[in-house]
């Protein structure tokens, strides 16, 4: 065979399967490889996956029953299942799909050029391992083309916690932070390709201790890189906000006024069973200590509904707490059963159960939006300008608070942060118009 071969990547799951996903593409680059966007055109197709509840694992089953039928019009098309489906069930998978070549655990994605070759001689391969090597040191560098403005830098992989639900330690393994020369390092990359907003990713991105200074110290590094306008993190743990990160988001002018700290209930009972070891009072004493340092720092959370046990009392707990906080965006889910988990060995909710409760939760959450998008009206914030947007003359950014925010303005301004006074306010994004650029 000659030429490029196509690559079609399908992400699901977290920001941080993104990232991966771009990673697994330059890899296969030094193979000749080239990203496709439409998979009938593919020569090697993969599927970056979750597996955080239920319906997210098995929405992969479904779609490679979807594109089985492409082996019969391209017999040399390779099928590859990564991400944490593969690191959860691994040849399980080619047992019930044996349409799969490929299955490939999201820590050893560094192998798949060699997987690739195997792939190519006719053979399939299962690598699921925690490799002793460390795929970022592994991976070449990456490519110098230009990128979008904004940018996800995964710095911390794996988890500790070990929360009752989650099956994060199982998929990811055990925490681990990137040194903070190569996280700068790959920054500066970014940055000289014309990255202006960098959202620094782990699945517990606050316990990052690849700097002496922890999370902190790596985000004053980078707020020193010229060019770099903006920084972000997520997801972070209520337990691992230490003062010196609080003290960077009062001080720290690059650093977005977000937060997304996931509390999942508002119950101490619920909170002690899911292993959160913080009460809902620390966590609403925290959000002050936050406050006090950025006052007008948005907030977002992560809620389970219907936790083994959770009874009326503790969802009308979980009801208090968004009250208390007035979250400008947050995420529900109802409880999924995750094998291997210690939740997963309890009686569950009954379904009607869970799904009046998601109700009422997401409802007083939407309220609570909406409210917050409002009372953006008439304010001026920072806006990065991203892509032009659906209507002629249109650009389209998300705010300092990352909002989506349309504005009349020339594409020229698409990868600089511009003053945009906010004039209204649509179900999900806001509109503005131009100040100036800062
Ligand atoms: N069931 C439902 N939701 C879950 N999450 C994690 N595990 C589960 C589970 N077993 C949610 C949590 C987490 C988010 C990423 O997904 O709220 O913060
Ligand atoms: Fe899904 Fe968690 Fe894996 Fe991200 S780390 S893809 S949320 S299971």
């Amino acid at each position: 065979m000659s030429g490029l071969k196509k690559v079609f990547i399908k992400t699901y799951g977290c920001q941080m399967n993104v990232y991966d996903s771009e990673r697994m593409v330059e890899a296969l680059g030094g193979q000749g490889y080239v990203e496709t966007n439409r998979a009938e055109d593919a020569d090697m197709i993969l599927l970056n996956t979750c597996h955080i509840r239920e319906k997210a694992a098995e929405k992969v089953y479904s779609e490679l029953g979807r594109l089985k039928p492409l082996k019969q019009i391209n017999p040399d098309l390779k099928i590859g299942v990564t991400g944490c489906v593969a690191q959860a069930e691994g040849e399980e998978i080619m047992r019930r799909m044996p349409v799969v070549d490929l299955v490939l655990g999201p820590q050893s994605y560094h192998r798949l050029p060699e997987h690739a070759r195997e792939l190519a001689e006719g053979r399939k391969a299962v690598d699921t391992e925690f490799p002793a090597e460390d795929k970022f040191t592994e991976l070449k560098s990456r490519p110098l083309t230009r990128r979008a403005p904004a940018a996800f830098l995964t710095v911390q992989e794996g988890c500790d916690k070990f929360c009752a639900f989650c099956v994060v330690p199982y998929t990811r393994g055990a925490e681990n932070s990137r040194p903070a020369t190569a996280v700068l390092a790959e920054a500066q990359g970014l940055v000289d390709a014309g990255v202006r907003e960098i959202t620094l990713l782990g699945q517990n991105v606050n316990a990052y201790h690849g700097h002496d200074r922890g999370l902190a110290g790596l985000v004053r590094d980078l707020a020193a890189i010229d060019g770099l306008e903006r920084i972000r993190y997520t997801t972070s743990h209520p337990n691992d906000m230490d003062d010196a990160l609080i003290a960077a988001h009062g001080d720290c002018a690059k650093l977005m006024p977000y937060l997304h700290l996931p509390v999942q209930s508002g119950s101490d009972r619920i909170l002690k069973a899911m292993n959160r070891k913080h009460s809902a009072e620390q966590y609403l004493r925290l959000i002050e200590r936050i406050r006090a340092a950025r006052p007008d720092i948005m907030l977002s959370s992560d809620f389970i509904v219907g936790f083994p046990g959770e009874t009326d009392a503790d969802h009308q707990a979980s009801l208090d707490l968004i009250e208390a906080v007035g979250y400008g965006a947050s995420f529900s889910f109802k409880y999924s059963a995750r094998p291997g988990t210690p939740a997963a060995e309890k009686a569950p909710v009954a379904d009607d159960v869970m799904d009046h409760r998601l109700h009422a939760l997401q409802a007083l959450i939407a309220r609570q939006q909406r409210a917050v998008q409002e009372s953006m009206v008439g304010r001026e914030v920072g806006v990065l300008f991203e892509k032009t947007g659906r209507m002629a003359g249109q650009i389209v950014g998300k705010s300092d608070y990352l909002h989506a925010v349309y504005a009349k303005g020339d594409k020229a301004l698409i990868g600089q942060v511009c003053r945009v006074r906010i004039t209204e306010s649509g179900p999900n994004s806001l509109g503005g118009e131009l100040v100036g650029s800062s």
